[in-house]
């Protein structure tokens, strides 16, 4: 007999946007006049062609891979040289972080790197999530039986639920009891929030003195457009000693479909033994990286790559100011249609308060049925996301000007 890995059958709904794309489905089928109209404002999936600099560099890619003198079959696990130094050097080093290239460890993702950390984490953590945020974290923690049984408001046990909401501007602060590990993310998703130095640093203080580790989620750092947001947590003192970071090329260069990110372990990080011996976690996250994975395809690390260029960077530019420029057009329109609108300035999300008497999914119905678009409700990123939906500027300019049209049609 084979057992199964109960810990999933403690997830409590199938995940937020597969069930999203269910209920879409659902609707064309039995409205297929209107099925044509649909303009999805829901996963946070870009749509905006690679830029050129990625092009090149992967052409000039495949041309190497088709000739036996440049020709490369497996690539280091962890990434090729060129492009950890590209990071290390580009993200950090240039802005005064002290991040060696050999703590740069490349993958195929930020969510799949923010699922497989707890590989070297051990289960009797307390682990503090904010609410609401992206459901990965908590979900993991359920697969990996680092939680317990969710209970009928849906919340597990051995989580500490972080409050994220209009009284705090969506920044989590530290809770009374001492916690092991603590997810950040910063620009948030869903709710747009970016943290500033004096409150990750309030996060910084308490990582250290409880020995505890932030997991820090830095994928959508490119947006921040307000100066002093810090980009990366390791800007802060101490951090390097205290937090990991996740960073994607997902939302800056375009890759969702190509696939390439970074996770930076520092070698300073340490965790404890139940012993209570204090170790590096660099050497283990090393040693995951070479026994369960092969690394990211060199194509792929070269287009990478090309992001650095001075041309890939303003091509990156471009790309953001695309997408915050329809983040600029929904909000408005959100905020004329009478509806309260954060975020959207630091990031690529729109955090909409519901009108007063609609569930989430009561708003992301009526938006479905009577607009044609698809939003994210907020409830799917945690119960403090009820009555709230998200709005994500990932569209070509001509659907979110048309999608803005429609937000200031809906009767509420
Ligand atoms: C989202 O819509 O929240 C994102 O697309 C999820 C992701 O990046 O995996």
């Amino acid at each position: 007999m084979a057992y199964l890995n109960e810990n999933y059958l403690k997830l409590k709904a199938g995940y937020l946007f597969p069930e999203v794309g269910r209920r879409v489905k659902s609707f064309c089928e039995k409205n297929p006049a209107v099925a044509n109209r649909v303009i999805k404002c829901g996963i946070g999936d870009v749509t905006e062609p690679l830029p050129p600099a990625v092009i090149n560099a992967m052409h000039q890619a495949v041309d190497e891979m088709g000739e036996r003198e440049t020709f490369r079959g497996y690539g280091p696990e962890q990434g090729y040289e060129f492009l950890r130094n590209a990071i290390a050097q580009n993200d950090y080093r240039s802005k005064r972080i002290d991040i060696a290239d050999d703590e740069i460890f490349v993958s195929d993702g930020s969510k799949c790197d923010c699922g497989n950390i707890l590989d070297i984490l051990g289960d009797k953590n307390k682990t503090a999530i904010p609410d609401p945020v992206y459901p990965v974290y908590v979900d993991t923690n359920v697969m990996a039986g680092h939680t317990g049984e969710a209970d009928e408001s849906g919340a597990y046990s051995c989580i500490v639920y972080l409050p994220c909401t209009v009284e705090n501007a969506f920044i989590p602060e530290p809770p009374d009891e001492k916690v092991d590990i603590i997810y950040l993310c910063s620009p948030n998703n869903p709710t747009g929030a970016a943290a500033n130095k004096t409150q990750l640093s309030v996060w910084v203080d308490y990582a250290l003195k409880n020995k505890s580790i932030i997991l820090y989620d830095a994928a959508y750092e490119a947006y921040i457009t307000k100066p002093g947001i810090p980009h990366s947590i390791f800007e802060i003192p101490g951090a390097t000693e205290c937090a990991i970071e996740f960073r994607s090329f997902s939302k800056n260069g375009g890759f969702t479909g190509v696939r390439c990110a970074f996770t930076v372990v520092p070698k300073k990080l340490l965790a404890s033994t139940t012993k209570g011996e204090f170790k590096q976690l660099h050497p283990l996250w090393f040693r995951r990286m070479t026994t369960k994975f092969n690394g990211v395809s060199y194509i792929t690390q070269r287009a990478a790559e090309s992001l650095y260029t001075e041309d890939g960077k303003k091509q990156v530019r471009c790309l953001i100011e695309h997408y915050l420029g329809n983040a600029r057009i929904l909000r408005e329109a959100i905020t004329n249609a009478g509806l309260k609108v954060y975020g959207g300035v630091n990031a690529p999300y729109l955090w909409v308060k519901a009108p007063e008497g609609y569930t989430s999914w009561q708003a992301f119905d009526k938006i479905l049925q009577e607009a044609n678009l698809v939003i994210t409700p907020g409830s799917g990123f945690g119960s403090k996301g009820e009555g709230f939906f998200r709005v994500s500027s990932y569209n070509s300019r001509e659907n979110a000007v048309e999608a803005a049209k429609r937000f200031k049609q809906i009767k509420w």
